[in-house]
């Protein structure tokens, strides 16, 4: 099934689903809120502190496949998931950045994104890239929430807040920077104990932005870290036998075990929030399994100069780039394209369409 159309068919069903109390799409999810690092980061990065940062994709080629076809921060090419569903949800086309200083009105109360490229959940990864940590994320929300309150009044923005949808997808850099690239924590945990403190910081902040007041909130897990190119690339795998690492690969798919287990635990210490478990480790590994059934050739290297190594700034106005993105999982060593993400985010819409429908705990009043 084509993925736009299934998008759209499940969309509609959501509709459906609801017709009969009469609300549209937006009154389903009022608003989007986004915390995490550079796989949602729709721009922070840009208005922060950091020199001549590894951390930011203002700069071509990025963004040339976005509507604007300027870069804007966003480490793709094009789009990334919030932005998609932002668009599904009826709510907008991209999720603006909440440090953007030109947000409208209109741009706060139906969400922003808080995320930064090369945060974790461990605060010692955004200090070792700079980025905003997730505390320093919550501490932006609360400042978000107190802007959208004094435009629609006290009520109606805790309303929005209640009703929001929440995306929190972070903990790629505390395994790719903290634990495998650099021996910082290795020294100190196991894989295993890391992956626990990992968890237990997530749990924290569920638990922050329930305090803050919301009540849907999507986790995503682990994709396959030993497939970014740039993991092949350390390993010192030569262009002819780049094969994604197992061992980072089962790493990761433990630590989604572990989180989908604890997923019931913490909400049902949260009365009445739902908490949902995205799983992006699938379709992303059929993208580099099986990339020729989605339509994709390249999956070893990003479409950024030799696609080995070029991330951040290493990926520039003077870095050649192959001619058709759509072509590749990956734009450069470490980000997927926009048709990659598209791809995920139809995946995650079949996977949690359904839950949302079918939940009768989930009341739209
Ligand atoms: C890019 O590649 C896709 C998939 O192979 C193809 O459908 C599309 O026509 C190509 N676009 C251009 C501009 O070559």
């Amino acid at each position: 099934m084509a993925p736009n159309f299934y998008s759209i068919f499940l969309i509609t069903i959501l509709l459906q689903a609801f017709s009969n109390i009469n609300v549209t799409a937006q009154a389903l999810f009022p608003a989007i809120l986004v915390f995490g690092d550079s796989a949602v980061d729709t721009g922070n990065n840009n208005f922060i502190n950091t020199i001549i940062s590894p951390n930011r994709a203002d700069h071509p080629p990025y963004g040339r496949d976005f509507p604007s076809h300027k870069p804007n921060g966003r480490f793709s090419n094009g789009k990334l998931v919030p932005d998609f569903l932002a668009d599904t949800l009826g709510l907008k086309e991209s999720v603006p950045p909440f440090l953007d200083p030109h947000l409208s009105d209109k741009d706060l109360i139906t969400g922003v994104c808080f995320g930064s490229a090369g945060s974790g959940f461990d605060d010692l990864t955004s200090k070792t890239t700079k980025a905003i940590p997730m505390s320093k994320q919550v501490e932006y929300f609360k400042k978000y929430i107190e802007r959208v309150t004094r435009i629609v009044g006290e009520k109606r923005a805790k309303e929005i807040i209640r009703k929001a949808i929440v995306v929190i997808n972070s903990g790629i850099n505390d395994f790719v920077i903290n634990y495998y690239d650099l021996p910082t924590k290795r020294l100190q945990y196991d894989i295993n104990e890391y992956q626990d403190f990992v968890l237990q910081r997530l749990q924290s902040f569920v638990e922050e932005v329930h305090e803050l007041g919301c009540r849907t909130i999507i986790v995503t897990g682990l994709p396959p870290i030993g497939c970014l190119p740039i993991q092949m690339t350390a390993r010192f795998k030569l262009p002819n036998e780049r094969k994604c690492l197992e061992d980072q690969n089962s790493d990761a798919m433990l630590y989604n075990q572990k989180l989908k287990k604890l997923i019931p635990h913490a909400q049902a210490s949260l009365p009445g929030t739902r908490i949902l478990y995205a799983d992006v480790y699938t379709p992303f590994s059929d993208l580099v399994k099986n990339p020729e059934e989605n339509g994709f050739k390249v999956t070893d290297r990003g479409c950024c100069g030799t696609g080995y190594i070029e991330t951040g700034s290493l990926c520039n106005i003077l870095t050649p780039t192959c001619k058709n993105a759509t072509e590749f999982v990956f734009w450069d060593s470490a980000h997927p394209t926009e048709a990659a993400y598209q791809y995920v985010h139809d995946s995650l819409l079949e996977e949690l369409g359904p839950q949302i429908i079918n939940d009768p705990k989930f009341s739209v009043s």
